[in-house]
């Protein structure tokens, strides 16, 4: 029998926490489930202490996901444990995640604490959590850095007091295969009550090991392993959640593990993690990458035209890419709409499917022929917060060697509001004009992208851009097969997040 492997994803809490990837409440709800239809077996939702909006978010995904166990992060203290509970305690299966460094230079440097004191506190917090919540994790930090005999000793305490998951983080992405392998295997021969619980890797990716690191812990026996979609997280990010799992079923003989993903789900999971924080992979990213399934070389075309399996180890279809079948355009019925949203993993709601072909129909006027690239980017393309500001017109002058002048109409519920502005070049005249009429609301712009959803002179172009306010950075996104106004509409959609915080 094949061991089972949970996928524990911490894309919302690791993951949320790197530079220019925080998301709001309906961006993390909408994350979520499709973690759960994605089926990961544990969604560690946030950090519940961290902030108000992080202990609500966590409590809005404990009380909508069903089908997975829902995880809230905890520093090893009675506070951060309250909170972790008062928020997941709503989950069909909740779980608090405590952890507490145990590496020599976090104990001395960050916690000042001695190695039995950090034991001491270990026991008192797994105690405490799991006078709260049957399931407990319990994550030594840089355990990976850690020394092993002390690691042992902690491993074993904390079980002791009632951890079901032990989780052996490789923090700051130090080690190397081989040592993850002697470390597991070390803690699995040497910690007696080590069946008591689930074993877990957590790995970053600061010397891109993070993928092989993980590997190297289910090697060795671990049924955990920790990862975020599309490998986000701070610094070189964490494990790709994506490239795991694929690694698992491409190489399910040689593991003998399997996991429960619906691995179909892949592409659609990394795309809505991509579209919310305004980012696009690498081309040569491996599983979600444009070029991952893709062959250039006259050899290899006619090698896999010969026989798939000659350059190809996994089939596009297996991660929910699907070759375009049918041509969509302003002739199509709805129902062929449905249909193809349907073969893309796109279940939409009534209402939700009225929203989308306004702009489907809309987008029929300016492009004859509708890809799914096109189709998947309306589908993502929907205002998750109550919009403030609304873009009635705008109006713009360029000319070369002289400033641009621009002219913005934007709609406030009943207001209008209306300002002309220059600019070095129209996006900036527009984004003037804006902030004349929010107040300057936005103070810093610290990133701006564009980029086009699909070939031709007529394709949709798509900007996101970063906007700073206070402590607040939020990402804008909008889409037109017009620029300008995708630039317009990104930016009034950053203003809508700023002023729903
Ligand atoms: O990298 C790390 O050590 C962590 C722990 C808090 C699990 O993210
Ligand atoms: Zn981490």
């Amino acid at each position: 029998m094949d061991r089972h492997i949970k996928i524990f994803d911490t894309t919302l809490r690791d993951g949320e926490q790197a530079p220019g990837c925080s998301m709001n409440l309906e961006e993390k709800l909408e994350v979520a489930r499709q973690l759960e239809l994605l089926k990961v077996d544990v969604i560690e939702a946030g950090f519940a202490i961290s902030s108000p909006g992080d202990f609500n978010s966590v409590k809005a995904i404990a009380e909508h996901i069903k089908d997975c166990t829902v995880a809230s992060l905890a520093r090893a203290v009675q506070k951060d444990i309250d909170a972790a509970y008062e928020a997941i305690k709503g989950a069909v299966s909740p779980r608090i995640h405590a952890f507490l460094a145990t590496s020599p230079v976090h104990m001395k440097h960050k916690l000042k604490m001695t190695p039995d004191e950090v034991l001491q506190k270990v026991v008192y917090a797994v105690k405490y959590a799991k006078s709260l919540c049957g399931d407990v994790e319990f994550s030594a930090e840089d355990a990976m850095r850690s020394d092993r005999e002390f690691l042992a000793r902690v491993v074993e305490a904390a079980i002791s007091a009632g951890a079901t998951t032990i989780n052996i983080p490789d923090t700051v992405g130090y080690v190397i295969p081989e040592e993850v392998f002697d470390m597991i295997t070390y803690l699995k021969n040497t910690v007696p009550n080590i069946d008591k619980a689930d074993l877990s890797v957590h790995c970053h990716n600061d010397l891109g090991m993070a993928v092989a690191n993980s590997i190297a812990g289910i090697r060795a026996g671990v049924t955990q392993i920790e990862c975020t979609v599309n490998g986000l997280g701070e610094r070189a990010g964490n494990a790709a959640l994506e490239e795991i799992v694929m690694a698992i079923k491409t190489r399910r003989e040689l593991l003998g593990c399997r996991t429960r993903i619906d691995t179909r789900q892949i592409n659609r999971t990394s795309k809505l993690v991509y579209s919310i924080i305004g980012q696009m992979p690498a081309i040569n990213k491996p599983i979600i990458g444009a070029n991952a399934f893709a062959h250039e070389s006259g050899i290899h075309q006619h090698g896999v035209l010969a026989e798939r399996t000659t350059y190809e180890i996994m089939s596009p279809e297996e991660v929910g890419i699907k070759k375009n079948k049918l041509v969509l355009g302003k002739h199509s019925g709805k129902h062929a709409i449905l249909d193809r949203l349907k073969e893309l993993g796109y279940n939409l709601e009534a209402g939700e499917f009225d929203r989308f072909y306004e702009k489907f129909k809309a987008l029929c006027d300016k492009k004859k022929i509708i890809t799914d690239s096109d189709l998947e980017a309306l589908v993502y393309n929907k205002e998750r917060i109550d919009s403030h500001y609304r873009l009635e017109f705008f109006d713009v002058h360029t000319m070369k060697n002289a400033s641009s002048t621009c002219v913005i109409r934007l709609r406030k519920q009943d207001e209008v509001f209306e300002e002309v502005s220059l600019g070095d070049g129209p996006i900036n005249a527009a984004y003037n004009a804006i902030d004349k009429i929010t107040d300057n609301i936005c103070e810093e712009l610290s990133h701006y992208n564009i980029h086009s959803v699909s070939d031709g002179t007529d394709a949709l172009g798509e900007v996101t851009v970063r906007m700073r306010s206070g402590d607040h950075v939020v990402t804008g996104r909008g889409l037109s097969t017009d620029i300008i106004e995708s630039s317009i509409l990104a930016y009034v959609n950053g203003i809508n997040k700023l002023l729903a915080l």
